[in-house]
């Protein structure tokens, strides 16, 4: 760790005066039910906060409780998450769901190893949990909080970051303010959203300017990249094929079910037959996924026969 204890506490105490100045009132911080934070933050992971605040209202009307969650046909969990896009997350809260009233007769555990052992649930979201819906001391980081840690701590991580996963958590650990983990950990969140943004940080008028390790380099870092270019993560499989796993749930979404040879060329407009490995890939992923089934009374893909996909019960 390179700042001192004096140091460290006044990062403490000047972030936690920004975040009382700047906090957006959102409504999963007006409540500590783990399962409306667990949903919030599902929600959260890939989507900006202004889309999701209507879509974390309506779903809890629909699935008000874990239990209510839990019981839901799958098929009207992924309608309800229709539009918030990646569509696995919604399949996988379900399975979270499930896990708490099996396992847990609905309540849910505390701790970040057991949060840790539901499925759908991993270091990030275990201990979201732990800190806002129970209070905890806890570090964790998603990509604003990792980045705000390591700016103040290590430098300047353009344009790529110089501290491993490792430090930058056990830095993390060390800033939170004992007592604190709810709000410590809700102003890490909120300050790199607005404030410590990854391509135009807002340093002329952060008052952590002269606690900050990046604050010299920051700027003219951020300014050094080029226009246009990519976050990692945008290259994968799942991400370059991401809309047509989109269309082909929405495709299974306004009919029953659908034979594969019939998908084709709804999901993709320029289909021709030698795209058919690569279709029986896409919807393999989905099925992997928990996204979509094989109809029971049709044929399997080794036999012969146009097989039948569904969206799961
Ligand atoms: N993104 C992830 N978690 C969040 C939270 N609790 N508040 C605002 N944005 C978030």
């Amino acid at each position: 760790m390179h700042h001192s204890a004096r140091t460290i506490a006044q990062i403490q105490d000047r972030l936690l005066a920004w975040y009382a100045e700047n906090a957006r009132t959102l409504p999963w911080r007006l409540t500590r039910d783990p399962y409306r934070i667990l949903v919030s933050e599902v929600m959260l992971q890939q989507t900006q906060v202004d889309r999701v605040v209507p879509y974390y209202e309506r779903w809890l009307e629909q699935f008000p409780t874990v239990e209510a969650l839990a019981a839901a046909p799958t098929r009207d969990v992924i309608a309800a998450w229709a539009g918030l896009g990646y569509n696995r997350r919604a399949v996988n809260l379900q399975r979270t769901a499930r896990a708490v009233v099996d396992e847990f007769g609905g309540v849910f555990p505390s701790t970040v190893a057991e949060l840790i052992a539901l499925p759908g649930i991993g270091p990030y979201t275990s201990g979201a949990i732990a800190a806002f819906a129970f209070e905890q001391d806890v570090a964790f980081l998603d990509t604003n909080m990792r980045r705000v840690v390591h700016r103040l701590v290590f430098g300047s991580d353009l344009p790529t970051p110089t501290a491993s996963e490792k430090e930058i958590v056990a830095a993390a650990a060390e800033l939170l303010p004992a007592g604190h983990g709810w709000v410590w950990n809700q102003a890490l969140i909120e300050f790199g959203a607005i404030q410590c943004t990854r391509r135009r940080p807002a340093c002329v008028v952060c008052p952590l300017q002269d606690v900050c390790a990046a604050y010299p380099n920051i700027q003219s870092d951020a300014a050094a990249i080029p226009v246009g270019t990519r976050l990692k993560n945008e290259g994968t499989f799942e991400g370059s094929n991401r809309q047509y796993r989109g269309r082909l749930i929405n495709a299974l979404r306004s009919s029953e079910a659908l034979p594969v040879s019939a998908i084709g060329p709804v999901i993709k407009d320029d289909y021709a037959p030698s795209d058919g490995e690569w279709l029986r890939g896409l919807i393999g992923g989905l099925q992997r996924d928990g996204l979509v089934v094989l109809a029971e009374d049709g044929p399997g893909w080794d036999d012969d026969g146009d097989p039948v996909i569904r969206l799961p019960d």
